[in-house]
């Protein structure tokens, strides 16, 4: 589109204030400020301004007829075992016949953890301080090992944190996966406004621009061409993950083979929640569909409902899901469409005067797309029960609850249960935390049984300590 027909679009949609400073820009300047206003979808930004900013009814989640979701018990916990096995062996089948491919959203900005950097260069283990990028891409290489096929592995990103990303694992040469099966794009970006629906400028030649959610994911899975690489390999199967779990089973055989089984086209774990303030979403049921309601959304009275003896509400979402490619597809190309949620922030910008603005309270909305949001449109929707313990301690917070030392810790009493399983006798505490820092590489193993068969081949030949170490 020609300047001159952008800018008009932009008063036409009640917007050109975008344009004030125009002739006070250099070249460069109008450049940029014209490629970032290309990228707004105005009739977006005007129905979202209709249904969250001017009407902020529209922003209230609907709550009514709630019920808790259904979900598969682990088998300790009156699970059919032998349904466990056979899915089990179903997802094994699809890893050997090279369906599926693994998907981490790394766009976050890491704010609450007040590092500097992306999120996935952040050094988790214990002993080694591998980064949680290297956590995954190993969990990913020892998957394609262990049923011959290598995966690709895509890898969501922003425009804050692209080019650091990828210059990252160019320099950990790929993390032994290769540089062609991990694949990077960007998230896309949506416009904050104010209160009063203007687009805000960041300065006077960039508009305020976040990153529009890890629900932006599967619109820029399809924009990216990553669904039209899957379609040509023959992956009809997308892991997905958040960047701040390492305890995550990146590829899950027993998980992707249930929704397989289920002929589902989206599928979800859950953790029971451990107390009615933890800070994760909820699996819902609501006139027949599965949702997840997040945490600040659900009023504490209703989080803290209890029957049979335990909460109510108590399957918490830890943000781990499989997609068909189909359904992903059907979902990024409009027949059915995410909702948009309203977060009101502050957001530096600059007056009309030109002068910088540094709020102390919310100036405007941010917009954003969540990728549970996919779920209600899911057919057959399956969520299976995870140990959390094998599955889930994120990093989100510098300290406290969710960080780098409850992270670490849940670590070492993985790598502990493990080795114990294996038959080694490490020494623990009554939490189950050794009294020196060990590691255990995906490498050697990512699993108990798969630990304990290593441990088991290192017997046979001790010369060789392949990615077990004490520190
Ligand atoms: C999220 C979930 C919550 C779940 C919890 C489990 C939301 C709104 N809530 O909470 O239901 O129980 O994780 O840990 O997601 N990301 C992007 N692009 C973005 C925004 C986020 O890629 O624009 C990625 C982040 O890099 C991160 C993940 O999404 O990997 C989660 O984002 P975050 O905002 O930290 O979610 P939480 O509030 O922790």
């Amino acid at each position: 589109m020609e300047t001159s027909q952008l800018i008009e679009s932009f008063n036409q949609a009640g917007q050109g204030h975008v344009f004030r400073f125009w002739n006070e820009l250099s070249p460069a300047e109008q450049a940029q400020l014209a490629d970032q206003a290309r990228e707004v979808d105005l009739s977006e930004v005007a129905r979202l301004n209709d249904m969250l900013v001017r009407n902020s009814k529209g922003a209230a989640v609907d709550l009514t007829d709630l019920e808790p979701a259904p979900f598969v018990s682990l088998p300790q916990n009156g699970g059919d075992a032998a349904q466990w096995s056979a899915a089990r062996a179903a997802g094994e089948e699809a890893l050997r016949a090279g369906r599926v491919a693994a998907f981490v959203v790394a766009g976050g900005q890491g704010t609450r953890l007040g590092y500097d950097g992306p999120k996935g260069t952040f050094k988790v283990t214990p002993v080694l301080q591998k980064p949680l990028f290297q956590v995954f891409a190993e969990k990913i290489l020892a998957a394609g090992r262990r049923y011959g096929k290598p995966l690709h592995w895509f890898v969501m990103t922003s425009h804050a944190n692209h080019a650091a990303t990828e210059a990252f694992f160019v320099e950990h040469s790929f993390f032994g996966l290769g540089a062609d099966r991990v694949h990077f794009f960007r998230q896309g970006r949506m416009p904050a406004v104010g209160f009063d629906g203007k687009i805000l400028l960041e300065t006077k030649s960039s508009l305020a621009l976040s990153p529009d959610g890890h629900g932006g994911s599967l619109r820029a899975l399809d924009r990216s061409g990553a669904l039209e690489l899957m379609r040509r390999e023959g992956i009809d199967v997308l892991s997905y993950f958040q960047v701040d779990n390492p305890l995550v089973r990146c590829i899950d055989p027993t998980f992707i083979g249930f929704h397989l089984r289920a002929g589902a086209e989206m599928s979800s774990k859950m953790i029971p929640k451990a107390y009615p303030e933890e800070k994760v979403g909820v699996f819902c049921s609501q006139r027949g569909k599965q949702l997840v309601i997040e945490y600040s959304d659900l009023p504490m009275e209703r989080q803290r409902e209890v029957a049979d003896g335990r909460l109510r509400f108590i399957a918490g979402s830890i943000a781990i899901h499989v997609f068909n490619r189909s359904f992903i597809e059907r979902m990024a190309r409009g027949a059915d469409a995410l909702p948009f949620h309203r977060a009101d922030k502050k957001i530096p910008c600059v007056a009309a005067d030109g002068s910088p603005v540094k709020p102390e309270k919310a100036n405007g909305v941010k917009f954003e797309l969540f990728v549970f949001d996919a779920l209600p449109f899911a057919s057959n929707a399956v969520t299976i029960e995870t140990p959390r313990a094998d599955d889930f301690s994120p990093v989100k917070n510098a300290d406290g609850v969710d960080s780098p030392q409850t992270c670490r810790d849940d670590q070492l009493r993985q790598f502990v249960r493990w080795l114990r399983a294996a038959g080694v006798p490490v020494a623990a505490d009554s939490t189950g935390l050794p009294p020196f820092a060990l590691e255990v590489s995906p490498l050697f193993g990512d699993d108990e049984a798969s630990c304990a068969a290593s441990w088991r081949a290192l017997a046979a030949k001790p010369a060789v300590a392949p990615g077990l170490v004490l520190g």
